[in-house]
């Protein structure tokens, strides 16, 4: 028996610890596991490296550079997001390549856990896929590979921001990743104390947010004299840019700023970019990741196809899995459960948007 396992999308924290909990999985069960190096795009171009070799009587270990990475940011396999895999013709050289494995360990986000799904209902490949995207917008599941580093680095930067923006009695404007979903920047933003949250979700015009932040500078730091720094941190889903955003509310502030009530006052803009995605997993982010392979990695040896596992530790709904916090659920159920999460239809969903709401005012204080 021979599996492949490859991680695809953005990167996330622990998706290295996921790759060596899988090769331990195979070689303590006499599997042999070959990483697929970048991707989709290395099984299009036949990129392949052992992750177990064999001991000679029919045994295996993993090598040794699972097990160098498994602490490690990135993804050592490498990950890309793979254009010729969108397209049919793509996805069937890719299909003619699994051929030579018994089943596929597909670690990523939406994107990735898409192509998965399609290599099933197009070409009955044998897919498990495992939850790894910082942004935590993956449905079914109650966290993702990546997520809790990612947000531990958001509140450790905002905490440093605010140390440099308190000496100075400043207003930061933080920008955090999340192209799709505004979670990092709702959990980050009560987490790190800050004074608003600025995510797509909320649907507000570039002229809105503007409004909004010169309003919350202003009031923030009028209402209290003696408040020291003003911070917001805005989701990357919120289009107008970092230091646009700071520009125009500088000139609503103008008069202000300039010898009025906010004399003293001034406003930056730091984007936090891909340092929320790298750096070493998080204790939490390691248990998760390797747990969910492990389970994803037997339920693969055993047969089963087109699903994801889920971290559900309370959590009931779909299959039980060798671990009793991880639970299986059908691709094609996850996929609609994130599309539900992303435009904003899913519980989920509403219940965050619904407390972010409720939670504003006491932001804001
Ligand atoms: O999906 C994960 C993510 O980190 C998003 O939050 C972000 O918008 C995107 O990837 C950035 O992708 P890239 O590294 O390709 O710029």
């Amino acid at each position: 028996v021979r599996l492949a396992v490859l991680t695809s999308g953005g990167d996330s924290p622990g998706m290295n610890a996921a790759v060596r909990a899988a090769a331990r999985v195979c070689a303590a069960q006499g599997v042999a596991l070959v990483g697929v190096e970048r991707g989709y795009s290395g099984l299009l171009e036949g990129r392949f490296q052992p992750l177990t070799r064999p001991q000679g009587d029919g045994r295996h270990a993993p090598v040794r550079e699972t097990e160098l990475a498994a602490n490690l940011g990135g993804s050592f396999l490498g990950t890309a997001r793979c254009k010729a895999f969108y397209e049919p013709e793509g996805r069937a050289r890719a299909a003619e390549a699994l051929k030579a494995f018994d089943g596929l360990l597909v670690i990523g986000g939406n994107g990735s856990l898409t192509g998965a799904h399609a290599l099933h209902e197009e070409h009955g490949v044998h897919v498990v896929g495992v939850p790894g995207s910082i942004d935590h917008d993956i449905g079914c599941t109650s966290t993702a590979v990546g997520v809790d580093t990612a947000l531990n680095s958001i509140v450790e930067m905002c905490d440093r921001i605010s140390d440099t923006a308190r000496a100075h009695r400043r207003a930061f404007v933080v920008e955090v990743m999340g192209r799709h979903s505004g979670y990092l920047c709702m959990a980050g933003a009560v987490a790190a104390g800050a004074d608003a949250a600025l995510f797509r979700e909320q649907q507000r015009s570039e002229g809105e947010v503007v409004a909004e932040v010169a309003e919350l500078i202003r009031r923030s730091f009028t209402r209290d004299r003696d408040k020291q720094r003003v911070l917001v941190l805005k989701a990357e889903g919120v289009e107008i840019p970092c230091t646009k955003l700071v520009r125009e509310v500088n000139v609503l502030l103008a008069d202000d700023l300039d010898g009025g009530a906010l004399d003293g006052v001034s406003i930056r803009a730091t984007v936090l970019g891909h340092l929320v995605r790298g750096g070493a997993p998080s204790f939490r982010d390691r248990l998760i990741a390797s747990r969910l392979a492990f389970a994803g990695t037997q339920a693969l040896l055993a047969g089963q196809s087109d699903v994801m596992t889920a971290w559900l530790p309370q959590g009931d709904g779909g299959q039980r899995t060798v671990d009793y916090n991880v639970r299986l659920f059908g691709l094609g159920e996850v996929l609609e459960e994130t599309r539900r999460l992303l435009d904003g239809t899913s519980a989920v969903g509403q219940q965050r948007l619904e407390l972010m709401a409720k939670g504003a005012g006491v932001l804001a204080l």
